[in-house]
């Protein structure tokens, strides 16, 4: 607890009651989502349809319609200052606190606007700082005021931002800074309701060095003069991991009329080129589901420490620079972030719990981009991809979190949602249910959906009603409720879900095949016209370890060692750290993973890594000596999942390296996927482009 204004008897009960209120607020909002024995003298908080237990906010009581930032970047103490004004909607008449969420922020001054338009202090405080979620603020508001004004300033170690010396950008001039609010980081830079369960318009005002362009998840015009001083609109109601800005050495290149991209100038060109198809996925998406509603649709493609693939800002994706490989075909990645313009954006869930809703659905989307611009048989590759990645996960994922709807309670940390849940599963669920309505039916259900519920935030319950009106119900037959249920509220994947089989994977599980059995590669006839999907799947097949001399054969042909595809890189340094051969070949595969772990900061491309890199002994040394020279460039995200991961390691201490014969009959415990009928020929095969 600190920050307050003045001293006086008033204060200290003030002092005294409000980490009770914090406490009691909490234990309200458990009691609520069913969890806990009940808190007799909780103040029940009224009128809240969907609880986030990861927010302190009250939406129940107070709800911001819209948010003025007035903000000032500081590239040398990394840090923004500046104030925040709320316009606030009372829905609870006799409410007599705002409270917000905040995490490592520096409240300077709470205002607060009277009926007569004077701004006068309002008394604050902030409450003991949770290692998950933060602290709240609970501001003092009897007056209710329509509008309340905080001064405040970020820390240089907000979990939500990254400020990068100009040494770890592409034209290493100038330093870069960008946000990322998903999940509960928005709290890291704004103090706000940082739930989804609020929505609101915002503007800006943000200033900065002169050669630095700022850009925000708003609408931010292509041929904005770079001085320094920017303003901004949000004219559409978003929730609060929504809220994005980034600032650096910038140009744009225009894609289409609306859509472009924004990147260092050395990447620019390169970039439009990969997502050169942009405009029509929009097209295609429209065709689908609707218009699109955000105006333009732009991607800003942040340096490699970015510690996601993308981010769905709206009018503004973020991207990270590894999907662009020069072939276009990592470019499912826009197709998923522009399909959030429906699904999340648009149509968003109300808390993390129902993270497939945004996830789920925007995978299901994204595979229909796919499919509409790339064809059928790329779409089967990759949902085979993410099946065959899930079942992988659900082997050690707990049940709960394998369930879609999760339960109150049940994910501490939002940031810890399972993956293969709210992605694959998900979007297995929407394709089992097109299915069996048929694609026809099913296009115009999930077209009415976005519609029924835009610009909303709903939770998994009011889409099962709004499924059951509007499909089951509509089409009987079709579905029972039990098996629709299933899929909801119970861990696995029901019996019944369509399986689907990629006959291109059948080649290529037939080819790892013959390789096993006979050291022999499969013929340049087979392997020349693989895409990126097949050499991926290649390599998913694969066993938990193979002998060295497999390695250094494949290593020969395909390159793997040193690929400049994230995609591969993810799959061939685990297999390569779990059977030894980072110790094998002369050094040469543990010098391209040490620059692959300090290049890349993008959380799903390096872990894998780190995780096969901590179950020895000399692994584990090797994993904290790389991540010491990483860690300055990485994202806080990025640090925090390596760090947990390097704290919680039991390495074994011998390392897998062994001698083995050169030749064994290909194991029953063999990860080979798909088997097809097709058989390779065995001979020598080019590198993999
Ligand atoms: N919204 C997510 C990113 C996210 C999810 C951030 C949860 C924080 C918490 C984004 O749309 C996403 O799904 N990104 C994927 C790429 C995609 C092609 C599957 C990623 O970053 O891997
Ligand atoms: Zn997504």
């Amino acid at each position: 607890m600190r920050c307050f204004p003045t001293q006086s008897r008033l204060q200290l009960l003030f002092l005294i009651a409000l980490p009770l209120a914090v406490l009691l607020g909490a234990g309200c909002k458990r009691d609520a989502a069913g969890d806990s024995a009940g808190t007799p003298a909780a103040k029940p908080v009224p009128n809240v349809r969907t609880i986030d237990e990861h927010s302190y906010a009250e939406p129940g009581v107070v709800t911001t319609t819209d948010l003025a930032l007035d903000l000032k970047l500081d590239f040398d103490s990394k840090t923004i200052a500046g104030t925040a004004t709320y316009t606030l909607d009372w829905k609870d008449k006799s409410a007599t606190q705002l409270v917000l969420d905040t995490r490592d922020l520096t409240i300077e001054k709470v205002e607060g606007e009277t009926a007569a338009g004077q701004w006068t202090p309002l008394q604050y405080a902030l409450a003991e700082s949770d290692k998950v979620l933060g602290s709240g603020l609970i501001i003092q508001t009897p007056a209710r005021n329509a509008h309340v004004r905080i001064a405040y300033k970020t820390s240089p170690a907000a979990s939500g931002l990254q400020w990068l010396e100009p040494s770890m950008t592409e034209g290493k001039q100038q330093p870069f800074m960008f946000s990322q609010s998903q999940q509960i980081h928005a709290r890291s830079w704004v103090p706000l309701q940082d739930t989804p369960a609020v929505r609101f318009t915002y503007t800006a005002h943000v200033t900065a060095p002169a050669n630095a362009m700022v850009l925000m998840s708003a609408d931010n015009d292509p041929a904005a003069a770079r001085d320094g001083d920017y303003t901004f609109k949000m004219p559409q109601k978003i929730p609060s991991y929504l809220l994005a800005i980034a600032a650096g050495d910038l140009v744009f290149e225009p894609i289409s009329k609306r859509s472009g991209v924004w990147a260092e100038p050395a990447m620019a060109k390169k970039a439009a080129a990969e997502f050169a198809d942009t405009e029509k996925m929009i097209e295609t998406a429209e065709k689908l589901y609707g218009s699109y509603r955000w105006g333009r649709y732009d991607i800003l493609v942040l340096p490699p420490s970015f510690p996601y693939g993308g981010m769905e800002n709206p009018r503004l994706t973020f991207a990270t620079p590894t999907v662009i490989v020069g072939d276009q075909s990592l470019v499912s990645l826009v197709a998923h972030e522009l399909a959030h313009s429906w699904s999340g954006n648009l149509v968003t869930f109300s808390s993390a719990k129902d993270a497939w809703l945004n996830e789920g659905v925007t995978s299901y989307v994204e595979n229909r981009l796919v499919e509409a611009l790339y064809g059928k048989e790329r779409a089967d590759m990759e949902s085979v991809i993410a099946r065959n990645e899930l079942k992988e996960e659900f082997k050690t994922v707990d049940p709960k979190l394998q369930a879609l709807a999760v339960k109150p309670g049940v994910l501490k940390d939002p940031d810890e949602n399972s993956s293969a849940t709210v992605y694959a599963k998900g979007a297995w669920f929407l394709q089992f249910l097109e299915q069996r309505f048929g694609r026809e039916n099913f296009d115009a259900f999930l077209r009415g959906y976005f519609d029924h519920f835009a610009f909303q935030s709903i939770d998994t319950a009011q889409f099962a009603a709004y499924a059951k009106a509007n499909l089951l119900d509509t089409y009987p037959g079709k579905v029972t409720q039990a098996e629709f249920d299933a899929w909801l509220y119970q861990p696995g994947i029901p019996a019944d879900a369509p399986q689907t089989l990629s006959p291109r994977f059948g080649v290529v599980d037939s080819a790892r095949l013959a390789w096993r059995g006979s050291a022999q590669l499969p013929p340049p006839v087979i392997t020349s016209p693989w895409t990126t999907q097949e050499w991926l799947h290649f390599l998913d097949g694969m066993p938990e370890t193979l002998r060295i001399d497999q390695l250094a054969q494949l290593d020969a042909a395909y390159k793997f060692t040193g690929t400049p595809n994230g995609e591969i890189a993810q799959r061939w340094y685990p297999l390569a750290v779990r059977s030894g051969y980072m110790q094998a070949n002369s050094g040469q595969a543990r010098e391209a993973i040490a620059e692959f772990l300090q290049r890349v900061g993008r959380r799903k491309l390096i872990m894998p890594t780190y995780e096969a890199l901590v179950q020895t002994e000399p692994g584990l040394a090797f994993a904290k000596e790389v991540f010491a020279k990483a860690k300055p460039g990485y994202h806080p995200i990025t640090t925090g999942t390596v760090q947990k991961t390097i704290d919680e390691a039991k390495p074994k201490p011998a390392p897998a390296a062994a001698a083995q014969p050169a030749l064994q009959p290909v194991p029953d415990d063999a990860a080979d996927i798909q088997a097809s009928p097709q058989q390779a020929s065995p001979q020598q095969a080019p590198p993999a482009g």
